[in-house]
């Protein structure tokens, strides 16, 4: 696709990538991508995003419909994976005078893909950058994708330059949302983009969606799929929605288990009976047989979060190390959680699940509960005490 103008020279002059079949090594791309990148031309002229490696020279060819690589006076680095940022080195190779903003955070990170001397600037939050005619607004966005990550905003246009947020991996005829063939589904293509990419940051990006209250946006222009000119607040909403805090005032326990003989079961249905008397909302979760879906929602859903394992062969159960997989597809940094489990000799298991809950920032109750074998009376009393200290932690702070 060549250059296009959106709006009083401003242009997208990006590139597509129709036969991406995966990114990011997880997620199927069935409609392909794109790579957008944006010519603000004011008295200066910004260059916003460049594109993956290998549409460098595409990439350079579409610029040239409009300007000289040479003209170009600023790169604006709004994220530094390498879908994004491949380009810059040829970029600066072609015009060694253009200088760099990025955010503050993303400054070691552009040093480390351009590895040479450049002019380059971090920015804090609402920075503005006067291009004669054009003005670009800086908003931070950590961690939307990366903590690198930041936004523009066009105020003579009202176009906000999104990056990776709402965005969709869709690479198709038109360059507008409202055009993309029925056939597609963008509003699920958005959701699904949504769901791989940006759920695991809610936390983070509940409060960065809040910055752009302060703008009045018609466009926006994202770096992957098409840009929307109509009703662009709606994607905003549908993204403050999605990432809303599903937890807030719950106090639903899920407990994942896996159990062979019925032992860790029957901790686990021990576990669920005292956190009730608790006045706590338990969920039993048979970790052998849930949909991935549910688990995140459970997850996110949920005040605090346990697991019971058994100890084969001196390590958890692979039921259990898959469930822990889900941790990082949804964001659940800071949530509170316990390890339960019966064991024969060693009951290394409980110790292994705690320290990966610990490693994916979870906060982990310092005690593991263990009973050997068939749970005795005098185990499931123990039960009974544990689950009191336990409420207490989770009743307790955040
Ligand atoms: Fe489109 Fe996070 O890169």
């Amino acid at each position: 696709m060549s250059a296009i103008k959106i709006s009083e020279n401003v242009y997208e002059v990006g590139v597509q990538d129709p036969d991406l079949k995966i990114f990011d090594i997880t997620m199927p791309t069935e409609y392909g991508t794109t790579y957008n990148s944006y010519l603000v031309i004011g008295e200066k002229v910004a260059l916003i995003d460049a594109v993956k490696k290998e549409f460098t020279d595409q990439f350079f060819a579409n610029i040239e419909e409009i300007i000289p690589i040479d003209k170009i006076d600023y790169l604006i680095v709004n994220h530094t994976e390498p879908d994004h940022s491949g380009a810059i080195p040829a970029l600066l190779e072609r015009n060694p005078n253009i200088k760099l903003i990025a955010s503050a955070t993303a400054v070691p990170y552009v040093k480390a893909v351009i590895n040479c001397e450049a002019d380059l600037t971090g920015v804090k939050d609402k920075h503005e950058l006067d291009l004669g005619g054009k003005t670009l607004t800086f908003r931070l966005m950590p961690y939307m994708h990366w903590p690198d990550t930041m936004m523009e905003y066009l105020a003579e246009d009202k176009i906000l330059f999104s990056n990776d947020g709402f965005a969709a991996h869709v690479c198709s005829e038109t360059l507008w949302a409202d055009e993309v063939p029925a056939e597609v589904d963008l509003d699920h293509q958005i959701y699904y983009y949504w769901d791989c990419i940006m759920r695991p940051f809610s936390g983070f990006i509940r409060r960065n969606l809040l910055k752009l209250d302060d703008h009045e946006i018609e466009m926006i222009a994202t770096s992957h799929g098409p840009l929307f000119r109509k009703n662009a607040r709606s994607i905003i909403d549908k993204y403050k929605e999605w990432t809303a805090d599903k937890s807030e005032g719950s106090e639903q326990i899920s407990i994942f288990y896996a159990s062979n003989y019925g032992n860790t079961e029957k901790l686990a249905i021990g576990m669920a009976d005292e956190l009730t008397n608790q006045n706590f909302t338990p969920v039993l979760v048979d970790a052998t047989n849930v949909e991935s879906d549910r688990v995140k929602e459970l997850i996110e859903s949920s005040k605090a979060i346990m697991i019971g394992t058994p100890t084969f062969n001196g390590d958890a159960v692979k039921p259990i190390w898959d469930l822990t997989m889900h941790f990082s597809t949804v964001y659940s940094i800071g949530k509170k959680a316990a390890v339960f489990g019966s064991y024969g000799w060693g009951g290394e298991g409980t110790k292994l699940v705690a320290a990966r809950l610990s490693g994916l920032k979870l906060k982990v109750f310092e005690e593991e509960f263990r009973a050997r074998l068939i749970p005795s009376g005098d185990e499931m009393n123990d039960l009974k005490s544990y689950v009191e200290r336990l409420a207490q932690y989770f009743r307790a702070g955040k």
